[in-house]
């Protein structure tokens, strides 16, 4: 069995003709399926027009009454499906249905897990020509190229066999859940070309938030797929903002205490490593949380303390060696003694600081 699941809001205008245009394809294709409408409480009374089918035809309706979104009714549409293949569609009349059977075909016959309609591959493209949202549409996908072959990665049509989705820990965040899926759950994945047609009737729910929440989102994504380079940025990006709260506080007591610099440069130095500790904590490694407090914070300050002490080193083997201490020659000696700490800081952190040994 075909669950098709039709995410709506808002949709007053086409949730008539859309569902009528699915149940007679699955007619026609002979296709045993279920439409799961999973509208977010519209305020148009979209869900008592999709009501309207419930008792004649194979169609259920789920209101979801908070925390409206659109992956997030996806993935409701996904936990209330009996069928073997899942098949999400706009309601916007926007997706052909026509092609619902070239989706489900080749996961039927096991030549892949997914399918993904496409704008971007032979045959496909725009029923009515848009420049601005072809331009989105093009930056938005070369923006996913390094976690997806996939040419429209942006896509909203798509069907999957269900018992991927029952192994996934899918994150509702923002609304591609196209993407979200083709990464975590490396499905084998064949698409098809489609002709996207605009809507005719009603307005487009995503706008400039949407954007955000799709860069946002590929971050989640580029970090899930690539973790420790991912990390690796986010323990840098820590770090230097780490340095403008150990200057600030260095500026501040030198300035307003009348501390001897080398004296304040204690106080900056712990004020950063603590800084760096709860960020990286928070923020830079996922299991951070389950980090005791106080060991961890020990033990980070210990790493830091031999970096500090790397950095001065590597200096000073490349003054002593290499004869970097003329100018400007000093200065590459200093950095690349910063990036060798770094390196060292963050395996150290890594390996260290945040693994099991100090879980909760
Ligand atoms: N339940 C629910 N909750 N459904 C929603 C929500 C929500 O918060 N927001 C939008 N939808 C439904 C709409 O009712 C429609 O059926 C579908 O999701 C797509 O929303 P549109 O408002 O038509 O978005 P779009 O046309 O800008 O975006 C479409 O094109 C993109 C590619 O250009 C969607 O198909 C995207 O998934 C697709 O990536
Ligand atoms: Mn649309």
């Amino acid at each position: 069995m075909i669950s098709i699941i039709l995410p709506t809001y808002n949709e007053v205008e086409n949730i008539r003709v859309i569902v009528a245009n699915l149940l007679r394809l699955l007619e026609k294709e002979n296709i045993e399926g279920e439409i799961i409408v999973v509208d977010d409480d519209s305020p148009d009374g979209t869900a008592a027009i999709a009501m309207g089918f419930i008792e004649k035809y194979p169609v259920s309706v789920y209101v979801r009454k908070s925390d409206r979104g659109l992956s997030k009714a996806v993935i409701k549409g996904f936990e209330l499906a009996k069928g073997d293949v899942c098949l999400v569609i706009d309601a916007d009349l926007s997706h052909p249905v026509e092609k619902i059977p070239a989706m489900i075909r080749p996961i039927l016959e096991d030549k892949c897990d997914m399918t993904v309609g496409s704008r971007y591959i032979e045959g496909g493209g725009w029923e009515d020509f848009s420049l601005v949202r072809e331009i989105v549409s093009k930056m938005a996908g070369f923006l996913a190229k390094g976690i997806t072959t996939l040419s429209d990665p942006t896509s909203g049509f798509m069907a999957i066999r269900k018992n991927i989705i029952n192994e996934m820990k899918l994150d509702p965040l923002g609304w591609k859940i196209v993407l979200e899926v083709a990464v975590k759950g490396k499905p084998r994945i064949k698409e098809i070309p489609i002709l996207f047609g605009e809507r005719k009737k009603g307005r487009s729910k995503l706008g400039f938030k949407a954007q955000i929440d799709y860069i946002r989102h590929l971050w989640h994504l580029y970090c899930y797929s690539y973790p420790v380079v991912f990390q690796f940025i986010k323990f840098c990006i820590v770090g230097i903002s780490g340095l403008f709260i150990d200057t600030a506080v260095l500026v501040a007591l030198v300035e307003y205490v009348s501390f001897d610099p080398r004296f304040a440069a204690i106080f900056a130095f712990i004020a950063a490593v603590t800084y760096n500790y709860t960020f990286n904590r928070a923020w830079t490694f996922e299991q951070g949380k389950r980090i005791k407090i106080v060991s961890g914070y020990i033990s980070f300050v210990l790493v830091c303390i031999v970096g500090l002490t790397i950095r001065i080193g590597v200096m000073h083997l490349l003054i002593k060696y290499a004869e970097m201490d003329k100018s400007p020659l000093y200065i590459i000696a200093s950095l690349l003694g910063i990036i060798s700490a770094t390196i060292f800081n963050f395996l150290g952190s890594r390996y260290l600081v945040f693994s099991k040994l100090f879980f909760k």
